[in-house]
């Protein structure tokens, strides 16, 4: 597989199941059918999916509130991880921002050290901590600032 061969694209109806079948294999506690459908129609949220040979490999949810992400939720399959696919989510969020974005920020469980590396790799920095922000475990806030014309 080449990168070319991963397709970022908005998220569809059709994509809804995929989509709902990753969120359970990778969290605890997993946003409903309802709830990730109900995503598609609101206008600040940036629902995106990858693709490999038509088929959902990851996705990535986020509310825009003016230059600022709030990361809600970003998920690759278990059998595609580490191709760079996370990433790309990412980049593309920030790149279809719109007005371009300063700060994306987002909450993860303390005990996620695996989303936690990925993060830091893409340039995020530890800015706080929620005790018992989970039913079973604290949460780290982490948040990347950008310059309003970075280019991706
Ligand atoms: C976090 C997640 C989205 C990353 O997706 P991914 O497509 O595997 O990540 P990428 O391949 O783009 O990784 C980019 C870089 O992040 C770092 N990274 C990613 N996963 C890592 C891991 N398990 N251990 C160490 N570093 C990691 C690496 O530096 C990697 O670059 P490299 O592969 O060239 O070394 C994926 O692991 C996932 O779906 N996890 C379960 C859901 C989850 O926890 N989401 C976050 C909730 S807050």
């Amino acid at each position: 597989m080449t990168k070319e061969t991963i397709i970022i694209r908005n998220a569809g109806v059709d994509d809804i199941e995929d989509v709902y079948n990753i969120e359970n294999e990778s969290f605890d506690s997993p946003w409903n059918y309802k709830n990730i459908l109900h995503e598609l129609n609101l206008q600040f949220s940036i629902f995106i999916v990858a693709c490999i040979d038509e088929t959902v490999a990851g996705y990535a949810i986020a509310w825009q509130v003016q230059d600022e992400i709030q990361l809600n939720k970003i998920a690759v399959k278990s059998n595609c991880k580490r191709l760079g696919i996370g990433k790309r989510l990412m980049y593309r969020i920030i790149e279809i921002s719109d007005p371009p974005v300063t700060r994306v920020f987002l909450e993860v469980r303390e005990s996620n050290a695996e989303a936690q590396l990925f993060y830091q790799k893409l340039g995020f920095t530890t800015t706080g901590f929620r005790k018992d922000y989970y039913k079973t475990d604290n949460a780290i806030l982490m948040e990347r600032r950008l310059p309003a014309d970075e280019d991706q």
